[in-house]
């Protein structure tokens, strides 16, 4: 293992020395207790799909039963494998290059369908063991679990009993979180309730059986939203639960969020349609969570096609009383926005990337990072915040490897970019907690399969090898020097 360290030492020596240019954050300006880590999801790391009792869960049966959709044509991709992560031969040499990497914190999120296999009843023991396990194995090398409890993973039972879209689901996650609460509440400093409620539905569930019609398009999308304030109300749920078992670590929720930009600044409908895509995309959670309020302009474009969906007073209330401890941000780009009469509610985003060199997940503009943690700070009452997720795919080759080592300077830069805007959000004030890269490891990403890559370590997805990358030995620098 110690030649394996220092080999990984120098060679990240050798690479660092040609890192990209631009400015170079100083790890000394964030707090010393600051938490520095990588990021990953059950679903997207596990596999060992059906070991040790588990249960289905939507994710096993969207990919196994329906198929992943039009952006893997011709090949049905799972995560039945993905990258091994639940093996502890496996997860037990990933925990070394976290170590070598210098990182003090392992973002994972704990699959509800682990626990209790049929989201309702039985818990399972087994698993519950493996995660005690990872978590001692994670502390023994000197890492901090932070773990999230929903990461897109919903029992495949619960699906069939209607899913988030019934109400009943409040209690079905509240029941789920006591049960972690009560088995990994002393030895887990740093929770998240849910990932991502929006994206969840809107991106992915939705393209998971994209809409024909234009009507129906508006309609899933305007029912979606009963889905995301069963899941606020299930966060708020499960954070008054935390609080009132006084335990002593912090409890937080992720959300998604994306500075809304016009694609052309210099057409006005373009111009016009960033604040309403502004309510949709981010006002749309962060409202009801700090101010107890669902945006005017997004709800009456949900009720126009969801006349149903009519939060009430008290559940806004129980919302905004059982606030956050922390505010988890998972930043990848701004959106920008287009007028566009063919996308639900008349605005789109997504897709939408100016840039020569694309990114998947939109435009690289590092200064909306800092911009959006100051419009936190100032418009939301200044929350404690973690950047849960922050990192990069590029359509370029930048991921392949060759001659033994993985060159992916574009994907540098931008963690490089993201940590010196973040570093520029401390110094003016923001109280910054943390920063997560997604991810340590390419893995499955979702409705796109295997075909991007986010790692600081490369995957070989048929043996299983891991190559650290340039950006990993980037971060190593940073996190040592
Ligand atoms: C999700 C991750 C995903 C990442 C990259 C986030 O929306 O939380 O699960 O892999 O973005 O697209």
């Amino acid at each position: 293992m110690k030649t394996i360290a220092v080999t990984i030492v120098l060679l990240g020596m050798l690479i660092v020395s040609s890192r990209a240019q631009g400015p170079q954050p100083d790890k000394a300006d964030f707090p010393d207790d600051f938490l520095w880590g990588v990021a990953s999801a059950a679903y997207q790391v596990e596999g060992a799909y059906q070991a040790d009792g588990k249960g289905e869960s939507k994710w096993d049966f969207f990919t196994n039963t329906i198929g992943v959709t039009q952006f893997t044509i011709g090949e049905k991709q799972t995560a039945n494998v993905t990258i091994n992560q639940y093996d502890r031969e496996q997860y037990l040499r990933d925990i070394q290059l976290m170590k070598e990497l210098g990182i003090n914190t392992y973002r994972f999120s704990i699959p509800w369908s682990r626990i209790i296999p049929q989201g309702v009843g039985e818990v399972n023991t087994k698993a519950i063991a493996h995660y005690h396990l990872l978590i001692q194995d994670l502390k023994e090398a000197g890492i901090e679990p932070l773990v999230t409890l929903y990461h897109f993973d919903l029992p495949l039972a619960l699906l069939q009993k209607g899913g988030w879209l019934n109400r009943e689901s409040v209690q079905w996650y509240k029941n789920y979180a006591k049960v972690i609460f009560e088995n990994f509440g002393n030895e887990v400093r740093h929770f998240i309730t849910f990932n991502e409620p929006y994206i969840e539905f809107f991106v992915a569930d939705f393209m998971m059986n994209p809409s024909q019609s234009k009507e129906s398009g508006n309609v899933r999308y305007a029912k979606e939203m009963d889905n995301v304030n069963h899941q606020l109300l299930a966060s708020a749920e499960a954070i008054k639960l935390y609080h009132e078992m006084n335990l002593k670590g912090k409890i937080g929720i992720t959300f998604n969020l994306s500075p809304c930009l016009p694609f052309d600044a210099g057409n006005p409908e373009d111009v016009e349609a960033v604040s309403l895509q502004d309510e949709l995309l981010n006002r749309i959670v962060l409202d009801p969570v700090f101010k107890g309020k669902y945006p005017k302009n997004a709800l009456a474009a949900i009720q126009k096609y969801n006349p149903g969906f009519q939060p009430s007073a008290e559940d806004l209330q129980l919302i905004l009383n059982n606030q956050p401890d922390f505010l988890g941000i998972n930043f990848y780009a701004p959106a920008q926005v287009k007028k566009d009469d063919g996308a639900p509610l008349g605005v789109s985003w997504m897709g939408n990337n100016t840039d020569a060199v694309k990114m998947a997940n939109g435009p690289v503009r590092p200064e909306e990072l800092y911009n959006l943690l100051m419009r936190i700070k100032n418009e939301y009452g200044d929350p404690e915040i973690i950047i849960t997720e922050n990192g990069a795919s590029f359509e370029n080759d930048e991921d392949k490897v060759v001659d033994g080592k993985v060159n992916d300077m574009t994907r540098t830069d931008y963690i490089q970019r993201h940590i010196a805007a973040a570093e520029k959000a401390v110094k003016d004030g923001v109280k910054l907690k943390g920063y997560f890269v997604w991810s340590g490891w390419d893995n499955f990403e979702w409705i796109f399969g295997y075909t991007i890559r986010f790692g600081l370590i490369h995957v070989n997805f048929e043996t299983q090898e891991r190559v650290p990358k340039s950006s990993y030995y980037w971060y190593q620098h940073f996190l040592n020097d």
